[in-house]
Parts: structure tokens; sequence; C-alpha cells
């Protein structure tokens, strides 16, 4: 990694640390010295995101704000959507140190495309921090407990500037012993001291391995439809947002020669009815306003031996995030852009996934987002928000 370059999530230390320490670099001077970063929030003009004025609707997602502190520095550096990192109903532990590695994709493009046969034979991770940067993350989802995030998350409400809005995060969690009724109650009662804090609107993670991985919640569209309709009756007219995980097209055919160009999807979709089912059992009942896609792709991940590249049981296969899923974000929102014309709804999508030049954001308004977000793209450039408003 560049020396002189520090990210603001600091991925050499534990997110402990990061918690009690962090921001970095530019964030921590952001927060020390708000004169020298300028009025970020300071707009001419502004737009309408789910019925809250933004003054660009670009932000960072849930994950690498761990608290206020990073959310106020976010804020500052002119990202107009911060996401509170997903909070649950109880403490929760981080998965063991380390929690980032940096991932090289075998094509020359760095790109991973969703069920290429080498998310399963093992990509190369290892310390070499190299852009456009592509990095895994395994965090398993910690929680302060709600005495001290609740707080936290009101202080981080209140520190959104003119045509700023903070999107609090929060998934459900799923402990031994407890029932599908039950789990359904923790999220009930996770979104409630969400209100709590005065949020206007919240994120609910779909996409997160809550029983080991490859087991997502956004994989029983069923489950996903009767927890959102318990949340919807809970939070009453705040705006809810799913997160969900890459879900892909049931079938597909190449496209005709030389008639891709300008689609963001790999092949032409035939068949997308997974896709449009968990949209019927949320959006279309009334439940859920806005979709966000996407969260890593699982892959495989080995050093240059070949072997496992992050210790411990259950961590074979983790997270892949930055440039190297670019074009499965694009091709999620493409397609859910798709849906949402073909049966009539109104609802918004958040583009997520590669974002790491401002282009990138471009290409996601083009492919149908009304808000685009960027996680590892940010991590790696804290100038990326001023340097997609200053073209
Ligand atoms: C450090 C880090 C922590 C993350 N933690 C969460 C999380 O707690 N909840 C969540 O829904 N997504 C989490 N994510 C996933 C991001 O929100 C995003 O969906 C994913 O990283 C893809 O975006 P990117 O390519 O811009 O990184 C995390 C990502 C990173 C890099």
């Amino acid at each position: 990694m560049n020396q002189s370059f520090e990210p603001f999530y600091d991925v050499n230390r534990t997110y402990d640390d990061n918690y009690a320490q962090g921001p970095f670099g530019a964030f921590a001077q952001a927060l020390a010295d708000p004169a020298r970063v300028g009025n970020q929030s300071a707009a001419s003009s502004c737009e309408s995101f789910l019925g809250f004025p933004v003054n660009l609707p670009f932000g960072i997602p849930a994950g690498p704000l761990l608290n206020e502190r990073f959310t106020t520095a976010a804020f500052r550096m002119g990202f107009d959507l911060s996401v509170y990192k997903t909070v649950r109903s109880r403490a929760w532990g981080c998965n063991a140190f380390p929690n980032v590695l940096a991932v090289h994709p075998r094509s020359v493009d760095g790109l991973l495309t969703p069920g290429s046969p080498e998310l399963d034979e093992g990509v190369l991770a290892d310390t070499r921090y190299e852009t456009p940067i592509s990095i895994s993350n395994s965090f398993g989802v910690p929680s302060r407990d709600p005495d001290i995030w609740q707080p936290d998350m009101r202080r981080a409400i209140a520190a959104a500037g003119h045509g700023q809005l903070l999107v609090p995060s929060f998934q459900g969690s799923r402990v031994e012993g407890m029932s599908t009724d039950d789990y359904i109650a923790d999220h009930v009662t996770t979104a409630r001291l969400v209100c709590e804090t005065g949020a206007g609107l919240m994120a609910m993670n779909t996409s997160c391995p809550n029983e080991g991985h490859n087991r997502l919640l956004c994989h029983d569209p069923h489950l996903v439809g009767r927890i959102t309709e318990a949340v919807k009756n809970e939070i009453a007219d705040r705006p809810l947002i799913i997160k969900l995980a890459y879900i892909p097209p049931v079938a597909t055919e190449p496209w005709p020669q030389d008639s891709r160009a300008g689609h963001y999807t790999y092949a032409r979709v035939t068949d997308d009815s997974a896709l449009e089912l968990m949209v019927r059992q949320t959006v279309a009942r009334g439940t859920v306003q806005a979709i966000a896609a996407i969260n890593t792709i699982s892959a495989r991940l080995v050093d240059a031996n070949g072997n496992q590249a992050l210790p411990g049981a259950g961590r074979e296969r983790s997270g892949v995030c930055g440039h190297a899923i670019r074009y499965a974000g694009l091709d999620m929102v493409a397609r859910l852009a798709a849906i949402r014309e073909r049966l009539g709804l109104d609802f918004a999508i958040i583009g997520v996934g590669g974002v790491v030049e401002p282009s990138d954001y471009d290409d996601y308004r083009t492919a149908g987002a009304d808000a685009v977000m960027s996680a590892t793209g940010a991590m790696w450039d804290a100038r990326l928000a001023r340097r997609i408003k200053s073209r």
C-alpha cells in the first residue's frame, strides 16, 4: 500500500481499535479541522431521495462507517448519504483479525463474473493493496449493545448537514433455539430501537450470512416478505430499504452478435423470476420503498500457495467487494430497473458494488440507480464524493 495514503478504516488494525480510535487519514482531518475541508453540505441544487432532500444521491453503504465519528467525517467529506454500520438487538462479536485482505482476480480487467469457476477454485488474497482496489471483508456483522449504539446513532443523525441524510442499517440476529417467529420478532425489536433514535428511514440487511456462508436471508424471499411486513407495521410511514446480495437470473441466453454494447447484463435475461419474486414479496406489497444491491460476492480465498487465506474455521470463503464486483452490481441494478418497469412499480434502487471512480457513479445512474454508494472505493479514496461533484 502507498505509505503516504491512509484509508479512513485502517485494515491493519482490529475492528475494536478502528471503533475506538478511527477514523483515520482524511476523515480524521475532516473531524479535527472542518474549516479545512470547507462546507461540503452547501449545495446549489438538491435531488429528492425517498422524500428527503439530498445534494447528490451518493454516499457510503453499511460497513465502513462504524460510529458517529465516521458518519460525521463522511458528511464533511461530501458523502451526502451515510449509512451507519449495521446494528443488532444485542452486542455481537467480530470475527478474528485480519478482517480485510486485498483480492486479485485472474482476469486482466480484475473483474469477477458471478458464476465464474474462479469463485470456487480460489481467488488470490494477500496484503498487497493495489488500485483499482478489490478486497475481501470478513467481520461477521459485529454490533455494540443498543445502550451504546442508540445514543451514538442519535448524534450521527443530528450531524447531517443541509441536503445530507443518515441512514441507519440493522439486521436480525439468529441465535440457537430461536424459532422463525422469534427471528422475525428480533427484526421488529431492532427496528423499534432504531426508530427510538429519531431515524426517518432505515435499511434492513438481508445479505449477510446468518447461519454460515451461502445461507443468506435474501435467498428466502417468502421469509423476507414476512419480516418486512412485520417491520413495516412497526416503523409505519418511515421508508424501509432492503439490502440484497447478488441474485442470479434463472435463465439467460447469449447476446446476439454486437448487441451487448450499452447493456449491463452479462447475457440476455430470459427468466428473472427469482429476483422478481423478491420484488413481489416486498415492494409490491407496499412494505419496502427501496432496494440496495449488491453486498459482497462470496469466493474461496487462497494465499500464493493455494492454502486458505483467512485464518480459522468457517472462513474458507469470504465476501469480495470493490472493483472486482462492479459488473455484478450494475447487472443487478439493470435487472431491478427492468423489473420495476415491467411491473409498473415505484421504488428506489440504490446501486452498490465496485464504485471506485466518478464514471462508475454515472454508469450506475444510467443503469437505473436512483442513488449510488461506495464502500471499498470510498475507503481507498476519501475524496471520491468531492471528485464526482467537482466535475
Ligand atoms: C469494511 C466493510 C464492512 C462491511 N460491513 C457491512 C455491514 O455491516 N452491513 C452490510 O449490509 N454490508 C456491509 N458491507 C458491504 C457493503 O455495504 C457493500 O455492499 C459491499 O462492500 C459492496 O460495495 P463496494 O464494492 O463499494 O465495497 C461491508 C463492506 C466493507 C468494505
